[in-house]
C-alpha cells in the first residue's frame, strides 16, 4: 500500500486527513484553527500597519532555493546526503553583530567539512539563522520575586528585559525582526559565494582548532587524513582557483514558523510555478508545542511549498505522527519532510521506533533528524537551564544506533550552538562546570552549544558515520 492509499483508508479525525485538494488553503485559513503559543496584540491597528508593511516589502528568498533544499534534502532521505542544522536557540536584535554571523557560519563550515568527511557523502548545511526570533514558553507568566510578567516569546514579540514595558507584544518588532533577517541573510550570501567559504581555508581552522583542543589527540588523526586528502586534491589540479565547489558553498535558512502573521506576509506566489511559498527562509519547521494535527500552525505550513520540518517528542503518537504527515505532505515528495526527534537521552528506543516502523508500514519518506538538545535542558544547582555535553552525545549515539536496528538512514542533527565560547552547557574537552556556567551564560533563551563543544561532537559524530559506512561497505562486499 502506498502513502496516499494508506491516507484514503485511515479514518480520518480531521477533516483534512482525507485531502487537502478538498479543503481550500490560503495564506490566512490558519486564522479559523485554534492557535497555540501566540502572542495577543492589544493594538489591532498597529499590528495591522505592521503586516501590510511587511506584505509589500521584498521576500527574503527566493522559490527556487527552496527547491533546491527539498532537492537536496530528497537526497538526505535516501542516504546520499548528511543534514546539518544549527544555530541559535533564539536570535537577538541585541546580538546583532557581523562576527556573530560570521562566528556562526565559520564554525558550522568547520563542522560540515568534517562531517562530510566522516559520513563520505554531501553535507546539507542549515542554519537557524535569519528568522529564528519567536519562542515558545513552557508559560504564559514569568514570577519574579512575587511579581508576574508575560513570558518573554522571543525578539519579534516582545522584550527579554523583566519590565511591563518590555514584556508587552510589540508589532513593530516584526518590522525590525525582517529587517535584521535580510541583513543576516545578505551576510550569509556574500560568505557562502564569496570565498570566505574556500574549503582550504575552512581546513585551516580545524586544523587550529584541533592544536588548540585539550583532547586533540582524540581529532588529530581524523585532520590529518583530511589534509592528506586536500593535498592530494591540489596536487590533482582540485583548488578553489579551478574548482567553484571548493571556493563557495550552499547555504540555506530555517527557523520556527511560531508568528503566523509574520510567516503570512512574508508568503507569496512564486510565478513560475503558481504555488505558495514563505518567502521568509528556505525551510520552516513546527515545534514540539505547535504541532496539533488539527491547529494553526500545520493549517498553515500545508499550504506552503518550502521544505518543512516538525519536531517529535516523547508525546509524539504514532498515529498523530501520520495524520501530521497526511496534512503536511499528502504526496509524500521527498525530501519536504524532516522529522526532528528531541526524545531525551535514554528515551531513543522508548519513542523513535515505533514513528520509524509506522513511516515504514506506509512507505512514507521522510528525513530523520536527530535534535538532542530540548530533550537534555536540566536545571543546574545554581538555578541555570543548560544541557550536559555528554547527554547530547549519549541522543545522538542512540538516535543512530536505532536507525542501525530498523535499516533506515539517520539523516542528519539538528543543533542549538554559537560561534562564540560561550559557558552554558556542562562538559566538552575545557570541561565547563556548572560553577563556571555563570562565566559568559548569554542566552536568553536555551543553553547552546559553543563553538569548541560544537565542533568535538562533529569530530566524534564524524568517526561514528565513517565505522557505520565502512561497516555498511563491508557487509555490501560480503554480500551480508
Ligand atoms: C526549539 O527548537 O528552540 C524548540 C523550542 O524546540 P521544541 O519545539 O522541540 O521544544
Ligand atoms: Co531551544
Amino acid at each position: 500500500m502506498n502513502a496516499i492509499q494508506a491516507a484514503a483508508q485511515r479514518k480520518p479525525t480531521d477533516l483534512r486527513a482525507a485531502g487537502a485538494a478538498a479543503f481550500p488553503w490560503s495564506p490566512e485559513s490558519w486564522r479559523s484553527f485554534p492557535a497555540q503559543q501566540m502572542p495577543t496584540y492589544d493594538d489591532k491597528a498597529t499590528l495591522e500597519g505592521a503586516e501590510a508593511r511587511l506584505r509589500r516589502y521584498p521576500p527574503l528568498v527566493f522559490a527556487g532555493e527552496a527547491r533546491k533544499l527539498t532537492a537536496a534534502l530528497a537526497d538526505v532521505a535516501a542516504g546520499k546526503a548528511f543534514l546539518l542544522q544549527g544555530g541559535d536557540c533564539a536570535e537577538s536584535f541585541q546580538d546583532f553583530t557581523a562576527n556573530t554571523i560570521r562566528d556562526m557560519f565559520r564554525v558550522l563550515l568547520q563542522m560540515a567539512v568534517v562531517l562530510t568527511y566522516g559520513a563520505g557523502v554531501p553535507v546539507v548545511k542549515v542554519g537557524r539563522m535569519a528568522g529564528q526570533f519567536a519562542k515558545p514558553r513552557s508559560s504564559d507568566i514569568e514570577e519574579i520575586d512575587g511579581v508576574k510578567l508575560p513570558s518573554y516569546r522571543g525578539d519579534n514579540v516582545n522584550g527579554f528585559e523583566f519590565t511591563p514595558g518590555a514584556r508587552k507584544p510589540d508589532p513593530e518588532r516584526m518590522v525590525q525582526a525582517y529587517n535584521q533577517s535580510a541583513a543576516t541573510l545578505n551576510l550569509l550570501r556574500a560568505f557562502a559565494q564569496g570565498g570566505y567559504a574556500d574549503l582550504h581555508e575552512v581546513h585551516r581552522w580545524n586544523l587550529d582548532f584541533v592544536s588548540n583542543s585539550p583532547a586533540s589527540a582524540q581529532y588529530e588523526d581524523l585532520a590529518k587524513r583530511l589534509d592528506e586528502t586536500l593535498t592530494f586534491m591540489a596536487a590533482c589540479g582540485l583548488t578553489s582557483a579551478t574548482t567553484p565547489q571548493i571556493a563557495e558553498t550552499d547555504f540555506f535558512t530555517s527557523h520556527e514558523a511560531l508568528l503566523l502573521q509574520y510567516e503570512q506576509a512574508l508568503t507569496r506566489v512564486d510565478s513560475t510555478s503558481g504555488d505558495w511559498y514563505d518567502c521568509s527562509a528556505h525551510m520552516l519547521w513546527i515545534g514540539d508545542r505547535t504541532r496539533q494535527p488539527d491547529g494553526a500552525h500545520v493549517e498553515f505550513l500545508r499550504g506552503v511549498k518550502n521544505p518543512l520540518g516538525f519536531k517529535a517528542g516523547p508525546t509524539t503518537k504514532p498515529d498523530d505522527f501520520l495524520r501530521l504527515l497526511d496534512s503536511l505532505n499528502p504526496r509524500n515528495t521527498a525530501g519536504r519532510i524532516t522529522v526532528i526527534a528531541r526524545m531525551g537521552a535514554g528515551k531513543v528506543g522508548d519513542h523513535l521506533p515505533a514513528l520509524i516502523r509506522a513511516a515504514k508500514r506506509e512507505g512514507r519518506t521522510v528525513v530523520w533528524s536527530c535534535d538532542p538538545m530540548h530533550g537534555n535542558t536540566v536545571k543546574a544547582a545554581n538555578g541555570l537551564k543548560t544541557r550536559h555535553v555528554s547527554a547530547v552525545l549519549q541522543e545522538v549515539r542512540e538516535f543512530f544506533a536505532i536507525h542501525r536496528a530498523e535499516g533506515t538512514h539517520p539523516g542528519g542533527v539538528h543543533f542549538e550552538m554559537t560561534g562564540q565560547e560561550v559557558t552554558e552547557c556542562v562538559g566538552g574537552a575545557v570541561d565547563i562546570t556548572v560553577e563556571g556556567l555563570t562565566a559568559r551564560y548569554e542566552t536568553q533563551c536555551d543553553p547552546r552549544l559553543n563553538a569548541s563543544q560544537a565542533l568535538e561532537l562533529a569530530f566524534l559524530l564524524a568517526e561514528q558515520l565513517k565505522s557505520e559506512r565502512l561497516s555498511r561497505e563491508r557487509s555490501v562486499v560480503s554480500g551480508k
